[in-house]
């Protein structure tokens, strides 16, 4: 018979539970796929918050959510939790750490020590940031590992839960194709962009403490750029997938702080001072070049940028290869468009290729650009969510897209020169809410005689 599980959500009436988490269950369990799962602990302050999702679940789901008040801060609380447990005997439980991150040592500590008097098998969830920089990411990988041992141990970035981003190995590593040119000799330069067009949305509070670099770039564009740049694994396993992105990490080239002005640049919308009522150098946008020192990817620069309150919500991957030597249409005095293969991951699920034709008119006029394009989920009447795809994950105890310990510490290694140079005051420039951003962003790029692209 499969083991039975039994999800713990701390910050259970919080935004991230009811907006994601619990649709999420929901939704699997509908589709049946949640077999295992007994029940759903909801950790929480205001119940008022989540009694809509309760009534769901009591009148459509097999499953029980149920709310236990509790206060992360209070050990007293962590008592109501091993109550509930002396109820589960053998059912795996899994904690989510659905709270702000000042809060994960503090629930990290509590927990261990109530679990002692168990032997449930149990998981633990964390989600991002991991940590500040990268003394607290340490702290909190160090503090984890005291009570719970790698395998047991979810760091989620739910961005590893998009289709499209899954799609990007699937596509490298399964066509005979790509594999011949993906490398320095073909690919002039790689962009990653996750633009939007939300603001704080009620995050104030985090998102100021936090800021762009943390909030996007240490975990979901870093994350991205390990899939496109990783070797293929030798063996399909959780393991030997994150040994290559680690070697990925590794071979950036680090960012000394002396020189953090030529590889990146930050940004704040114009506005957002007042939104948060108060003076504040946190940054809402981030432009950054990092360079891959391996034989594959030395000196093509990957430039990743994210932002708030920008003209448009696109997230994108664009792979730019180079010019054709003897290049057809030059010779025709035209200045045709470089290949592209873009993995777009929002809004649309779409994988794009972009490449030059003959036009109508004939082979001696100037060729056109054409596209090619495929939407890997067309066929799926509702495509899984992220967090969806991911609790299921957990529940199997699959950690394919899960973030390894030396994966979340050596992430943090490659922004930490960058946030000490910003907190000693580096240059940030001011942006209009919908733009695409500073326009030093833009003469960043166009240093290097690229500009950003979105297919
Ligand atoms: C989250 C960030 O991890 O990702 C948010 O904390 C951001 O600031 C969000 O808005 C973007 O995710 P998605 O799935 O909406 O593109």
């Amino acid at each position: 018979m499969d083991k039975k599980v039994a999800f713990f959500i701390l910050g259970g009436t919080g935004d991230l539970a009811r907006r994601k988490l619990y649709p999420g269950i929901e939704r699997l369990a509908k589709k049946g796929r949640l077999g295992k799962l007994v029940g759903v602990y909801a950790l929480g302050r205001e119940r008022g918050k989540i009694e809509a999702f309760e009534e769901r679940f009591r009148r459509e789901v097999s499953v029980p959510l149920r709310f236990i008040e509790f206060d992360v801060m209070d050990r007293e609380s962590y008592r109501k939790i091993a109550q509930e447990i002396e109820n589960l005997p053998g059912v795996e439980l899994i904690f989510y750490l659905a709270l702000p991150p000042d809060l994960f040592e503090t629930a990290v500590t509590h927990l261990g020590a109530t679990l002692r008097s168990f032997t449930n098998p149990r998981k633990i969830v964390v989600e991002k940031p991991f940590g500040f920089d990268l003394e607290s990411a340490k702290r909190l990988n160090f503090q984890l590992k005291r009570y719970f041992t790698e395998r047991e141990i979810y760091r989620i970035d739910h961005f590893l839960g998009k289709l499209q981003v899954q799609n990007i190995l699937s596509v490298r590593f399964s066509n005979y194709i790509f594999e011949g040119i993906w490398n320095k000799n073909f690919i002039d330069n790689i962009q990653i962009s996750a633009l939007e067009t939300v603001g704080l949305e009620g995050r104030v509070s985090y998102y100021d403490r936090v800021g762009a670099l943390r909030d996007m770039v240490q975990n979901h564009l870093l994350q991205i750029l390990s899939f496109l740049a990783m070797e293929p694994p030798a063996v399909m396993s959780a393991e030997k997938i994150r040994d290559e992105k680690v070697k990925v990490l590794e071979s950036i080239r680090r960012i000394k702080t002396s020189e953090v002005r030529k590889f990146a640049v930050r940004g704040q919308y114009r506005g957002y001072r007042e939104e948060l009522g108060r003076e504040s150098n946190t940054e809402t946008f981030v432009a950054l070049k990092l360079y891959i020192q391996n034989f594959r990817w030395e000196d093509v620069p990957f430039y990743l940028r994210t932002g708030k309150r920008l003209k448009e919500k696109r997230t994108q991957a664009v792979v730019v290869f180079k010019e054709v030597p003897g290049n057809f249409g030059k010779l025709l005095g035209c200045m045709p468009e470089q290949n592209k293969l873009a993995f777009e991951i929002a809004p649309r699920n779409k994988l794009i290729f972009r490449f030059q034709v003959m036009p109508p008119s004939g082979l001696l006029a100037c060729t056109v650009e054409s596209s090619m394009e495929t939407d890997i989920a067309q066929s799926i009447e509702e495509p899984p969510e992220a967090y969806e795809t991911l609790l299921e994950d957990i529940v199997n105890g699959d950690q394919t897209l899960f973030i390894r310990e030396d994966e979340s510490e050596l992430a943090w290694e490659i922004v930490q020169p960058i946030i000490e140079s910003w907190e000693k005051g580096e240059e940030l420039y001011l942006y209009e809410p919908g733009s695409w951003g500073p326009k030093e962003a833009e003469e960043f790029i166009k240093r290097d005689g690229r500009s950003w692209i979105l297919v």
